[in-house]
């Protein structure tokens, strides 16, 4: 069972979620308006993934016998200057999201809870792979800065991103 202290931070982390999703949407909405569909198809993706985060926390929540409470959402940015912007921003954010994993992991192991620390450890390396494709859109982007054909090839191949929720979760 729970801690109330786990709990707590688990329903803020569902938050959290939630909150990541919509930061994404946004995002995903500066890119259609600037008609490169393939930067929204990739930013819709990552929208669904974080849905699917927010939802593996709820799961855990009521497999183990407690129930969760859904938390007030924080804000999210309407207004990007450029695709590189944006991905630094995801980067920041999904490095905040890193940290804040950890420390639900340290509380985990505090109280012994075996159980949330097994469903950590699936987040903790979906973090390093979060942070990782965020970087290197990154780097990609730093190498066609200014290059209008460049950024629509980049365009295109951000385009076959799909959403297949996750088996090993
Ligand atoms: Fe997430
Ligand atoms: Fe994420």
């Amino acid at each position: 069972m729970f801690s109330e202290k786990l709990q707590n931070a688990i329903n803020d982390q569902i938050a959290f979620e939630f909150h990541s999703a919509l930061l994404y949407k946004a995002m995903q909405a500066y890119f259609e308006d600037e008609d490169l569909p393939g930067f929204a198809n990739w930013m819709d993706v990552q929208f669904q993934e974080e849905l699917f985060h927010a939802n593996k926390f709820f799961t855990h929540v009521a497999e183990a016998g407690a129930r969760a409470r859904i938390m007030p959402i924080e804000d999210v940015p309407n207004e990007f200057s450029s695709p590189l912007e944006v991905f630094r921003a995801a980067l920041a954010h999904e490095q905040i999201v890193t940290a804040r994993i950890g420390k639900l992991m340290d509380i985990a192991r505090e109280e012994n809870n075996h159980a949330a620390q097994i469903m950590l450890q699936w987040f903790i390396t979906e973090q390093v792979e979060e942070e990782a494709s965020a970087g290197l859109i990154i780097r990609k982007l730093e190498r066609v800065e200014g290059d209008g054909r460049g950024l629509l090839m980049l365009d295109q191949e951000l385009a076959q991103r799909v959403f297949t929720p996750p088996t090993d979760a």
